[in-house]
């Protein structure tokens, strides 16, 4: 793709930080009585939202669960801070910047109703699940009950525990779309075994945004004295929740994902009387055994990406944890109707019940390769998605199943989800002729 659009890129045409700090508290102020299904389609707030990104000029980004863009007033504070801290980094960055690390802690302890010291800050899920995986003692023979459809890097985690400790994973299968929660409760009910120490659930699966009803996983595993652990990569942010409800044991998800916070974030909980049982991935001191900052003792590292975890907090609190749900939730379902109405075209998981599907979906297509599809709108479309494939789903005719994920955010605009929906129904018949 030609780079020429890149000097647009300056053009002033979002607001800065401290303008969207004031705007976003204002419509929070004025919409304080609305519910959050009245704003989910109400545009003058979500242009005001829009506007305090810097959206790209060239594409539309239909890929925010990979990884998503950070809000101005987020990106500044970063750069100001990583200038700030270039002055004397040992003295700016570890003397008056590190700290700020408790005010985020605080901060997202008070938002999801848990106490900070259950609370660590990471640099992705990947570090707040693999602490927990390898930091987890077990005894061969010790069994983790887990999907086919949780994140590979989390699986293969598991696999090298099983190559070097022999722990036995049992991964379970299960059909899309799942037409009732309780059918999940189901799976792991059913699957749990004499030997099963640790259940490991994706609280929404990255392949089709598929929620799962964690509370009630982790509830069952309380009952047989299991651990849970609850990969929130993608749920974070995104699906409302509180730590205090949840009762899961750890719980680990990037920032960089809903929350738009600076890449190279994210947090980590785990339940008190854990902490001393889990070791940290890199060692920390004994004396920090009890306490939950071992998990991020990783030496030097830049202060800037933690502490903009803060604006982040801010703007996702100004938009409110409903409303965003809300919103996203409609753009999902704009596109989605649309799609679905194509013969051939199938949205893994579309579900109008709130429990079972939130901003984002798969979009699979009978005799069209994904890949290429995929390649055509963002040639011709300049239209930005993540072709995914997954594994066997039994009781399907198809062996795999690849499509287009689709993920918006909260400054996608109706008009692009417009756009990405009409190019699929012109695109679709139109490749299936020639292939
Ligand atoms: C379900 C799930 N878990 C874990 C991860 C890892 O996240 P990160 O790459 O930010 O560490 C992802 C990333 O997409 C994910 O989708």
């Amino acid at each position: 793709m030609s780079t020429s659009f890149l000097p647009q890129v300056t053009r002033r045409n979002f607001l800065l930080g401290a303008q969207a700090v004031a705007i976003t508290a204002a419509l929070n102020k004025a919409y304080a009585g609305v519910l959050p299904e009245q704003t989910a389609d109400d545009e003058e707030f979500w242009r005001q939202i829009r506007l305090a990104y810097e959206a790209d000029p060239a594409i539309i980004n239909l890929n925010n669960g990979g990884v998503a863009p950070s809000p101005t007033v987020v990106l500044e504070e970063q750069i100001n801070e990583v200038r700030y801290g270039n002055y004397s980094p040992s003295y700016r960055m570890w003397r008056e910047l590190e700290p700020k690390i408790e005010d985020v802690r605080k901060k997202m302890a008070q938002m999801w109703d848990a106490d900070p010291e259950t609370i660590a800050i990471t640099r992705n899920a990947s570090e707040s699940l693999i602490n927990v995986q390898l930091g987890i003692t077990m005894q061969p023979g010790d069994e983790v009950l887990i999907t086919t459809q949780d994140y590979p890097r989390m699986l293969t985690t598991w696999e090298q525990r099983r190559r070097r400790d022999g722990v036995v994973i049992k991964k379970v299968d299960f059909k899309v779309p799942v037409q009732s929660p309780d059918d999940l409760v189901k799976l792991y009910r059913e699957n749990i075994g004499l030997k099963t120490k640790i259940i490991h659930v994706s609280q929404v699966c990255f392949m089709t945004g598929q929620i799962f009803p964690v509370k009630e996983i982790c509830k069952l595993a309380r009952e047989h004295n299991i651990i849970s652990i609850v990969d929130g990569a993608h749920a974070f942010a995104h699906v409302p929740f509180q730590f205090t409800d949840l009762d899961c044991d750890y719980y680990g998800a990037s920032l960089h994902k809903w929350l738009s916070a600076p890449v190279g974030t994210g947090m980590l909980y785990v339940r008190k009387d854990r902490i001393p049982q889990t070791w940290a991935l890199m060692p920390a001191n004994e004396s920090q055994d009890h306490d939950i900052r071992k998990f991020e003792e990783i030496g030097t590292h830049p202060a800037a990406m933690h502490n903009g975890i803060l604006q982040a907090l801010d703007f996702y609190k100004n938009i409110g944890a409903d409303r965003k749900f809300a919103r996203l939730r409609y753009l999902k379902s704009r596109w989605a109707e649309r799609a679905e109405k194509i013969p051939g075209v199938t949205v893994l998981v579309k579900a109008e019940d709130p429990r079972l599907s939130g901003a984002f979906a798969t979009v699979q297509f009978d005799g069209v390769d994904a890949g290429k599809l995929g390649g055509v709108l963002l040639d011709k479309y300049k239209i930005f998605t993540t072709p995914i494939g997954g594994p066997a789903v039994p009781g399907t005719k198809t062996p795999q199943f690849t499509g287009l994920r689709i993920s918006p955010n909260v400054y996608t605009s109706p008009d692009e989800i417009d756009r990405f929906a009409s190019a699929v129904e012109e695109l679709v018949p139109t490749m299936r002729k020639t292939a």
